[in-house]
């Protein structure tokens, strides 16, 4: 058993050195918040134009999630996360060099291509190293570390933030290249998934990677499945084609839907605009700015080991229904606290900020780590590449959609005569925009019942060879054995 020991703690160190590519998908997501009125002053740049450095990160996404699936089955996925790392530093430099507006645009760009990059490869390389029984909680550190990387960032912006000098905001692009930098070496050191291996007929390589990795009673059973699965694919890639086989639909409908709903909660409309959303509950300018972004940040961060904790344990449906109950309920206090808010009065904003920090923590034990989690478990071999970049381009399409409409949205669904009343005049209530993304939660909610499966201590083989028997989602946690 002492060697079982060591062994664990190999996978632990390749599960966290690989997910030091979700740190930098939180960190280059966040670090733009504190840069912003900095850039926008030194190259005395509008708003619209602030939008676009914003949104390039966010099309850079969706190029590195379209473009990456097929690489990652012909290069594998380690070299796919190397070059990741490679675009991660350059962009980080590039972006804190940029001597002006098109040129920091198209190093946004550029970085954003590491992102998209990272955000479906990294989940794809864990779940694919991990033995079944840790796979929850080691797939969930990606997620973790894209909170402790939004978390790094805000405290960096605020440790560079210099009024008394505008370029203050290039070190905070600076920073970016260290973990960079710690990703690339990291994945020079850790040994190519043992599925990917085996999928490209390296039999002996994926076996003695299996017996780095996978406890020493299961290595035998385990090489068996993975060969056993692989072999059934007629060809190594899966294409576009093979996704519309029926068998493969449940593994599409999952991804498709989780990342739908992940984003459609609104969870970045708090990631990115909390400080707008506590100065509309009423706090004053300093306490929203660093209140709302570290506070938030850490809250985000707390939940996720909780959830990186449970996920093994209580499994992945409970953690679901629990996060989105939790997250249904604070919509809707939210909403309430905003509609009463003369009614309430000073404790009006105590309580949104409550619900707030409420909304958060319920993501963050659920539908954050449980998306990217699902969507790296339900593809068969052959296909997993692809149908992990599908997911990932599904989240950047719908956080750009979100991100993007979260104000028409406050207006549209604003409620006559509910208007808030502040120092700088009267402004558009956000309940109504709480009550639509309630509205949503509780959709999630009923299409999880139908459609979340429960994978937990389940091999991929397994969910695989559950899929061509035709089984439903909701029942695959009880066919255990
Ligand atoms: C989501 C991101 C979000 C982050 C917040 C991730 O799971 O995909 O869009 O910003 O969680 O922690």
């Amino acid at each position: 058993m002492k060697d079982t020991g060591y062994k664990k703690w190999m996978i632990y160190v390749i599960a966290t050195i690989a997910a030091m590519g979700g740190l930098l998908f939180g960190f280059d997501t966040g670090v733009i918040s504190g840069a912003i009125p900095f850039f926008q002053a030194d190259f005395n740049i509008d708003d619209g134009q602030v939008e676009i450095v914003t949104s390039a990160g966010l099309i850079g996404a969706i190029l590195g999630a379209l473009c990456c699936g097929k690489l990652t089955d012909r290069a594998g996925r380690r070299k796919v996360i190397l070059l990741a790392a490679i675009i991660f530093a350059l962009g980080a430099l590039w972006s804190g060099f940029a001597p002006d507006f098109s040129h920091l645009v198209t190093a946004r760009l550029f970085l954003g291509i590491a992102i998209g990059i990272s955000s479906f490869a990294v989940p794809l390389y864990i779940a694919e190293i991990s033995p079944a029984k840790s796979r929850g909680m080691l797939v969930s550190m990606f997620q973790l570390m894209i909170t402790v990387g939004i978390l790094v960032s805000y405290l960096s912006d605020l440790y560079f933030a210099d009024e008394s000098s505008l370029s203050c905001w290039r070190p905070m692009f600076y920073v970016g290249v260290i973990p960079a930098l710690i990703l690339f070496v990291g994945m020079l050191l850790v040994p190519p998934s043992p599925r990917w291996l085996m999928s490209i007929g390296k039999e002996e390589e994926c076996l003695s990677v299996l017996r780095k990795v996978e406890h020493p009673d299961l290595i035998e059973s385990s090489f068996e499945q993975i060969r056993t699965e692989i072999r059934k694919d007629d060809s190594r890639q899966g294409s576009l084609k093979d996704l519309a086989q029926p068998w493969m639909r449940n593994a599409l409908i999952i991804t498709i839907g989780i990342m739908f709903f992940q984003q459609c909660v609104g969870i970045n409309t708090v990631m990115y605009y909390s400080p707008k959303i506590f100065l509309m509950a009423g706090f004053d300018g300093a306490v929203s700015a660093i209140g709302a972004s570290v506070g938030v940040g850490i809250i985000n961060l707390l939940f996720t080991i909780l959830s990186v904790y449970f996920v093994d344990r209580i499994g992945r449906r409970k953690l679901y229904f629990t996060g989105l109950s939790g997250i249904t309920i604070s919509l809707l206090a939210l909403a309430a606290s905003f509609l009463f808010t003369t009614q309430l009065g000073e404790a009006g904003k105590w309580i949104s900020f409550l619900f707030i920090f409420l909304y958060v923590g319920f993501f963050a034990m659920s539908i954050g780590p449980l998306g990217w989690l699902i969507v790296s478990e339900v593809f068969p071999q052959k296909m997993r590449s692809l149908g992990t970049s599908i997911g990932s381009l599904t989240v950047w399409f719908f956080n750009a959609i979100v991100s993007f409409t979260f104000f028409k949205i406050l207006r549209i669904f604003s409620i006559p005569g509910t208007e808030l009343v502040s120092g700088e005049g009267s402004q558009e209530n956000p309940a109504g925009v709480f009550l639509f993304y309630a509205f949503i939660a509780i959709l999630a909610i009923i299409w999880g019942y139908f459609y979340v499966p429960e994978t937990k201590g389940i091999s991929l083989e397994k969910i695989e060879a559950y899929w061509r028997k035709g089984g439903r989602p909701k029942d695959l946690g009880k066919e255990r054995k």
